[in-house]
């Protein structure tokens, strides 16, 4: 029986330092599938078309980044109650001339962290611009009782608070709620190469409770140093990437991909 050649990729505007296409060629050589994962690059206000040339190319799917997540929910067919939840899309399956949508950011958040959490009491997540979105739906998936917002607009802040139950508490005071959290979450991009670090006093956190951060590049960010220099335990960004891909590789290329220390060391190395 011949076998199909699939194809699938991201979209993004622009695209070329998307990380994905390397993953995903990583995964189809260790798997031995025929297929490809390519970088798709498609303007904001071409993606309706764009979508309609990759069914018609026949692609399997494809994944989205900035500035798509949210712009495609107006032309899929059908999204899952994660996508709902968290607004927007980060993985589509083009399944007979249907476009079905779903969000990966969340499990990619949870089963980073998930084998780390100290407590599910209290956790303080710093932004509230998308990435914020998806952290805050998977700890409630999780199972945090008090989820704490905490971001430079407060504005952005209390919309997120309200849709999620949620608390909020003001930039100036983000150092002090910090006294009793078993996690803190960045994600800002704050602590990125070329952004300035996030200015954030440990002084009051347990140190006991988990830092992580969204941010990859570098895989060390000032805050996960400054949490590790007294104490605490951290977890990198990373992981996310790699845990937000395996649901989009397996809808496509029909194999459950694992997030091992060489696909970790493979991609640190690029
Ligand atoms: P993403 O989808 O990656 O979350 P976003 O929606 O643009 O991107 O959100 C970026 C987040 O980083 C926001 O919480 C933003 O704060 P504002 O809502 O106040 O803009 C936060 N952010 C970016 N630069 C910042 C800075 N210099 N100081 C504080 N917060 C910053």
């Amino acid at each position: 029986m011949a076998t199909l050649h699939k194809k699938a990729g991201v979209i993004g505007w622009p695209v070329s330092h998307s990380l994905s296409p390397k993953l995903h060629s990583y995964w189809l050589k260790k798997y031995g599938i025929d297929g490809e994962y390519v970088p798709l690059p498609i303007q904001p206000d071409k993606l309706e078309e764009g979508l309609q040339r990759l069914i018609d190319e026949a692609y399997v799917g494809a994944n989205l980044t900035v500035p798509h997540k949210e712009l495609v929910l107006a032309y899929v067919d059908e999204i899952d109650a994660l996508a709902q939840a968290v607004g927007a899309v980060n993985t589509l399956v083009f399944r007979s001339g249907k476009i079905i949508g779903s969000n990966s950011d969340v499990v990619g958040f949870s089963n980073n962290i998930s084998p780390f959490i100290v407590g599910k009491q209290k956790a303080v997540v710093v932004g509230a611009g998308g990435a914020a979105r998806a952290v805050i739906v998977a700890l409630k998936q999780l199972g945090f009782e008090n989820i704490v917002i905490c971001n430079r607009s407060e504005d952005k802040a209390h919309i997120l608070a309200q849709q999620h139950h949620a608390e909020v508490v003001t930039w100036d005071k983000k150092h002090l709620v910090l006294r009793d959290a078993d996690l803190l979450v960045n994600t800002t991009s704050l602590g990125m190469q070329n952004q300035p670090a996030l200015e954030l006093s440990l002084e009051y956190l347990p140190t006991d409770a988990l830092v992580t951060d969204i941010v990859y590049t570098p895989l060390i960010t000032p805050l996960l140093a400054a949490a590790r220099a007294r104490g605490n335990p951290t977890v990198d960004g990373l992981g996310m990437l790699l845990y937000q891909a395996a649901p989009g590789f397996e809808a496509w290329f029909g194999v459950k991909p694992e997030v091992t220390e060489a696909l970790r060391n493979h991609m640190l190395a690029l």
